[in-house]
């Protein structure tokens, strides 16, 4: 059983102390800069409960000490400041310690979550919007199998439709032509746009292809087979859990859309338009077009099938798009369809987890030098270039091949940082200047911050000393414990809303913690029993920010 954080006790406390609740009260039991924890929440209730809100404060106040509550001090028009014993704090440090998951519950056990993310296209390069789709879900992936539940990886990659039939014609008829395949998709393209005969050319071995033509088969297999060759290049740069085997391109859920359509139009869910079968959704400014006038499918009938897969053959209780903002009327209109069709039962959520743009450091779309076939790689090469710099520059006695390493996991950690501690949401500013900065909210500090420790704790000797929880406590200290306590708290959270950026606050805000914390204490010229809780405390802050980082997909080296 995993204890509770004192946040969540107290949450409890409070809310047993009052005389009724509404439901979903929330008693905004916070860290405090006036005491341990303050409660914010308590006030609102003065109104409904016709109380003066100081004295419905007070009353709850009178209630609460006893156990890990040493005192608590009515403030301002009725907010609650907590101060806890010192006895429970340094007892919560004992117990962390001995516990390997740090506090983390596993409230996802049992839950089995699809999470649909990275999904580039073949033949096209990766831009900077994969790269955050597969950031975002690799640390979604992570958090979620972390808390006990199970994630199905599906690399929705685009793989099928028209482009593919007009690359595969332009193969055909320029055998000689051996540049790069992204390269051969833009010479195609154009192609295609210049000569109406290229182009109808084109759109028969579509039909081909999904007719299902040995010799167009032929080609589209070694078109995706070299496209996931180089996707499987950059995952492995980047470190992220996707393989091959979590590919499940729109092109497997071809034999099911004539199903889709069939099954959709017989409930009624969709109807004939100007020769296409479409979904109207309220308030959508255009139809959902299952199929088109011509009697192809398209993008759309991809994801409705997809979605009936999901819950019928995955199982899925959740699934989750790490898509990107600009899509979002599509999967509103998909899911909105699904549901009426009853393929997306209402005890199965369907989350899109929608980012914003990836700007460059002049606020504008970020670009991509061009001519160059393989951006995201040459991207990544250069961040790992600057890191390892960085690296050197701070330990110039470090040996070449350990450096090598340890640039590798700087620079890939401050791609992978910038991306997820920018509410993802909001657009992010691609900037590896500030990414690897040694200061402020980077990967490169908190990887610096859990080294820092790992010395410590390599100089204090072998075992972490027990705990004594009779010891005195400074502030910096009761600080430093109360936000090791809410790690259970945070990586929860990081799940309900599929944002890790909450998770990247945190340990920034621990990193900064732990730092004031050495400010103010010695720790090995400590007398004992200082000496000993402050490395137990050492020992559980280095082990919370490696357990953190790696969350977030980020390597946590014991040196630097
Ligand atoms: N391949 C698409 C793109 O590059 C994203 C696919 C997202 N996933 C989905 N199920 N529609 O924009």
């Amino acid at each position: 059983m995993v204890v509770p954080s004192f946040a969540a006790l107290l949450a409890a406390r409070i809310t047993a102390a009052l005389p009724s609740v509404p439901p979903g009260f929330d008693p905004q039991v916070r860290l405090s800069e006036h005491a341990d924890l303050q409660a914010d929440g308590v006030l609102a209730l003065a109104r409904p409960l016709r109380r003066p809100p100081r004295q419905l404060a007070t009353d709850v106040a009178d209630a609460l000490p006893g156990g890990f509550v040493a005192d608590v001090r009515v403030a301002g028009p009725g907010f609650l400041n907590v101060t806890l014993t010192g006895e429970a704090l340094l007892g919560r440090v004992a117990e962390r310690l001995a516990d390997p998951r740090l506090g983390v519950g596993l409230p996802e056990t049992g839950v089995r979550t699809v999470l649909d993310y990275s999904h580039p296209n073949v033949a096209k390069e990766m831009h900077v919007g994969h790269l955050r789709s597969t950031i975002i879900g690799d640390a979604l992936a992570r958090v979620l199998t972390h808390l006990g539940g199970t994630v199905v990886r599906q690399n929705h990659i685009g793989d099928w439709g028209t482009q593919y039939g007009m690359l595969i014609q332009y193969l055909a008829e320029h055998p000689a032509d051996t540049s790069a395949l992204t390269q051969r998709y833009k010479t195609a393209y154009a192609l295609f746009q210049a000569d109406p005969a290229f182009a109808s050319r084109s759109r028969a071995r579509v039909v081909a292809l999904q007719g299902g033509d040995p010799d167009s088969l032929a080609a589209w297999h070694a078109m995706v087979e070299e496209s996931t060759r180089y996707f499987s290049d950059v995952y492995e740069r980047l470190g992220v859990l996707l393989t091959a085997a979590d590919i499940a391109g729109e092109s497997s859920y071809n034999p099911m859309l004539a199903g889709v359509a069939g099954d959709l139009a017989a409930t009624g869910v969709a109807r004939v338009s100007d020769g296409a079968l479409c979904v109207f959704a309220d308030g959508a400014d255009a139809p959902l077009i299952v199929r088109k006038s011509d009697g192809g499918f398209g993008y759309p009938a991809t994801d409705l099938a997809a979605v009936r897969h999901r819950v019928t053959t995955l199982r899925a209780d959740r699934i989750v798009y790490v898509v990107d903002a600009r899509q979002a009327p599509h999967f509103r209109m998909v899911f909105d369809a699904a549901r009426r069709a009853g393929w997306l039962p209402p005890e199965v959520e369907a989350v899109h987890a929608a980012f914003g743009m990836v700007l460059g450091a002049d606020g504008r779309p970020f670009k991509t030098r061009s001519g160059d076939t393989a951006p995201l790689v040459g991207l990544l090469g250069e961040a790992v270039e600057r890191a390892t710099a960085v690296v050197a520059a701070k330990n110039p006695s470090l040996p070449a091949p350990e450096l090598a390493e340890r640039g590798r996991e700087v620079g890939i950690g401050a791609v992978k940082y910038a991306d997820l501690s920018t509410s993802r949401t909001r657009d992010y500013l691609y900037d590896p200047d500030r990414m690897m900065a040694l200061t402020g909210n980077t990967s490169v500090y908190l990887q610096y911050a859990h080294a820092r420790l790992r010395s410590v704790l390599a100089k204090a000797g072998s075992a972490v000393p027990p705990v004594r929880a009779d010891a005195p406590l400074e502030d910096v200290e009761r600080a430093l414990i109360l936000r090791l306590d809410g790690f259970g708290d945070v990586v929860a959270g990081v799940a309900s809303g599929c944002e890790p950026h909450r998770l990247c606050t945190y340990l920034f805000e621990l990193a900064q913690a732990v730092t004031a914390f050495y400010e103010r204490c010695p720790v090995l010229k400590s007398p004992e029993p200082l000496r000993g809780n402050r490395i137990a405390l050492c020992a559980l802050t280095a082990s919370t920010l490696a357990t953190g980082l790696g969350l977030l997909g980020i390597a946590a080296p014991p040196q630097l």
